[in-house]
């Protein structure tokens, strides 16, 4: 599958037009930003890591009936997937307090939550992705009541699939954040990626952070726990 056009290009990824117009080529950058892009830096190999620890997750949801975008991996960095219309709404999930949610509410990091929180925010970076609810996105016209009860449906499955499957590499699935699009015939997937950069991915013993934390927080050895996520989930 060759690559086109530069359809865009955002902080951590660019994506590709091909000659199959329901198909993209995804392909992942080093650079990593953090608080809306004020952080500029790189991770060295996080390309490579993201690319491949996301298609490996989306597999495992894919053998549980989550639709995605995932089509191949073609290269180190590079991934074919369907084509979609990404809804303007970041979805996060949490069942440990960490991050935001520990500053805004003064809970301490690391607290259990006694049920798991869903939140959305607008995918805007002029307005720094303000949090939202379910009546803005149906004023602001970002997705119907549908979609979004599909939305919060798979997001609640996938929380479940991942957390489990990470715990038997004694990784206990903090947060993430997560995309979805609307494919051509109005079929909601998940796209975007899942990946150390969009996850809190804590060790489950020691509570060691093993995500992008480390860059936003000057924790030191970046490079180490994005190549310690991918050796725990495929072996390298
Ligand atoms: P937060 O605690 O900073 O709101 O982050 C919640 C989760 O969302 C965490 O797993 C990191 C992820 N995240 C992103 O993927 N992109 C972002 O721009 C932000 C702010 C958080």
């Amino acid at each position: 599958m060759d690559k086109l056009a530069l359809l865009y290009e955002g902080k951590a990824k660019r994506v590709w037009t091909t000659n199959d117009s329901e198909l993209l080529v995804v392909d992942y950058k080093d650079d990593a930003t953090a608080f809306n892009g004020l952080k500029k830096g790189t991770i060295d190999q996080k390309g490579c890591i993201n690319n491949r620890v996301s298609n490996h997750l989306m597999k495992v949801l894919e053998a549980k009936d989550i639709p995605t975008h995932l089509v191949e991996e073609i290269s180190d960095r590079e991934t074919v997937v369907r084509k979609v219309e990404i809804i303007p709404i970041e979805v996060i999930v949490r069942n440990i307090a960490a991050g935001s949610l520990s500053k805004r509410l003064g809970i301490e990091e690391g607290t259990k939550l006694s049920k798991t929180v869903l939140e959305f925010c607008y995918k805007n970076d002029e307005l720094g992705d303000p949090m939202i609810n379910n009546y803005h996105i149906y004023a602001l016209g970002l997705a119907s009541q549908d979609e979004i009860e599909t939305i919060a449906s798979y997001s609640f499955q996938i929380n479940e699939i991942l957390s489990k499957y990470l715990a038997k590499v004694n990784i206990e699935l903090i947060d993430f954040k997560i995309e979805f699009g609307r494919t051509s015939n109005g079929e909601m997937i998940l796209a975007d990626e899942i990946s150390p950069d969009t996850c809190r991915f804590w060790d489950s013993i020691t509570k060691e952070k093993l995500d992008k934390d480390r860059f936003r927080r000057d924790l030191g050895n970046v490079e180490g726990a994005y190549h310690e996520i991918l050796k725990r989930l495929l072996g390298e």
